[in-house]
């Protein structure tokens, strides 16, 4: 089925008429076009099933992100997110990326790592030796553990032993072992823990040690998914700004995130931004990406930018990003979730890496999005406008005078719920 992401007037189209559009462009079930039209929800005896202590749920917009196309192939992207501007700063720039030739992704095999921590070994270089002069059974060992990941072409491939703080004090002294695990389409941290822990009492015995920690590591560096773009100046230009100075600009947005963490954390955030609500739509644990692509951020020692901007040649601006991905499209929420499974039926993903090179598609989008709006008219114009919608509404606007009042706070450049109130009075009456 040939799906495009470019759907023209989408924005104005009222909620129901969008969702009867992507009832129509996917060909939907009757079952689930009845669930996007009518219970666009969590119900409560699922969530109920899924955390302790449930006294609700807890909704987010759910929106789609336009106009990607992703090694040729056009994606519907859904997000869930509370932050204005997002979904339209990604969808405008996968615009300007999809008329360059889209957004060119890769991935790496989807190995994620375990790791067992051994104390108190008497010996820990003889410890370490005896655990690799057994690594074939303990990775055998690992996989009979789990025999349904190996059936599905996964299982443990690999074994490291690493001493740390070998001349230090006896409590920092220790093993630790990293068993890496072809973890397929699943995030796999069911799948590892359910290994490591079966392995702990014979990596005891190995090491006559004591082990402590068996679990996933959510540094996923053997998981990654990277995306590129490749943009002509021409079609970076707006208002005022020719495409070589906005160009010019976000490769010095870049580089100044790239040498100073405390711009780098906010730059990071704003790929993110585009990231986690892709992370949240496909019920995926998007604090787990979070960690890792932090992680990776500082990987060379200090922290830095997630994303590179440089131009080639021609003048192209040229922008990568490469992340760590620890999700999954089977188990966990994004199969329960009853919006986790349609958000996979519009995004028509085959598989974890495939959603994995989305991803980071869409930040790489988002990161430009905001660096953009930086380098011209400054991030606050675009917001504002959206902003406004919020404070109009916390001020108890609903229905047509949301937007009567929006606008007027924009016009008089006062976005405040206070000033927001007094208009509302001043309507009312
Ligand atoms: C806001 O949510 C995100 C930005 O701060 C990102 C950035 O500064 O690059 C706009």
């Amino acid at each position: 089925m040939e799906i495009s992401s470019r759907i023209p007037g989408f924005y104005n189209m009222t909620i129901e008429e969008r969702k009867k559009y992507l009832i129509d462009l996917y060909n939907l079930s009757e079952e689930d076009a009845e669930q996007l039209l009518h219970h666009p929800s969590l119900p409560e005896e699922t969530a109920d099933k899924m955390i302790e202590n449930v006294i609700g749920t807890f909704s987010l917009p759910l929106a789609v992100g336009l106009n990607f196309t992703v090694d040729e192939k056009d994606y519907i992207i859904p997000m869930a997110v509370e932050e204005p501007s997002i979904v339209a700063s990604a969808s405008y720039i996968a615009k300007i990326v999809r008329e360059a030739g889209g957004f060119k992704t890769e991935a790496t095999e989807r190995i994620m790592i375990g790791q067992i921590q051994v104390v108190g070994c008497p010996d820990f270089k003889k410890a370490k030796e005896a655990i690799l002069s057994e690594k074939d059974t303990l990775i055998q060992a690992a996989n009979d553990a789990y025999p349904s990941l190996v059936a599905r072409g996964g299982g443990a491939e690999d074994l490291e032993v690493r001493i740390i703080n070998e001349h230090s004090s006896q409590y920092s002294q220790m093993l630790i072992a990293h068993l890496y695990v072809n973890t397929c389409d699943a995030m796999g941290a069911n799948i590892i823990n359910t290994m490591v822990e079966s392995l702990a009492p014979v990596v005891e015995h190995l090491t006559n040690g004591k082990v402590y920690l068996r679990i996933l590591s959510n540094y996923a560096d053997r998981c990654l998914a990277k995306a590129t773009c490749t943009i002509p100046p021409k079609l970076l230009a707006s208002d005022g700004f020719t495409g070589e100075e906005v160009r010019d600009g976000v490769i010095q947005a870049y580089e100044f995130a790239a040498s100073d963490p405390y711009r780098a954390v906010t730059h990071n955030k704003g790929i993110m931004n585009g990231i986690d609500p892709v992370i949240i739509a496909t019920g995926n644990d998007w604090r787990a990406v979070e960690a890792g692509a932090h992680a990776y951020a500082a990987r060379h020692g200090k922290y830095s930018s997630m994303t590179t901007w440089s131009k080639d040649e021609e003048g192209n601006l040229i922008g990568e990003l490469e992340l760590p991905m620890s999700l999954g499209i089977v188990g966990g929420a994004s199969r329960v979730h009853p919006m986790a499974k349609l958000a996979y039926k519009i995004l028509r993903v085959d598989s974890a890496k495939e959603l994995s090179r989305v991803i980071v598609a869409v930040g790489l989008a988002q990161n430009l999005g905001a660096l953009k709006s930086l380098v011209t008219d400054g991030i606050q114009k675009g917001h504002m406008a959206l902003h406004s919608r919020s404070v109009a509404m916390a001020a108890g606007a609903s229905g047509e005078l949301v937007d009567i009042i929006a606008d007027k706070l924009v016009e008089e450049k006062e976005i405040r719920v206070g000033y927001a109130k007094k208009l509302m009075e001043e309507y009312v009456k």
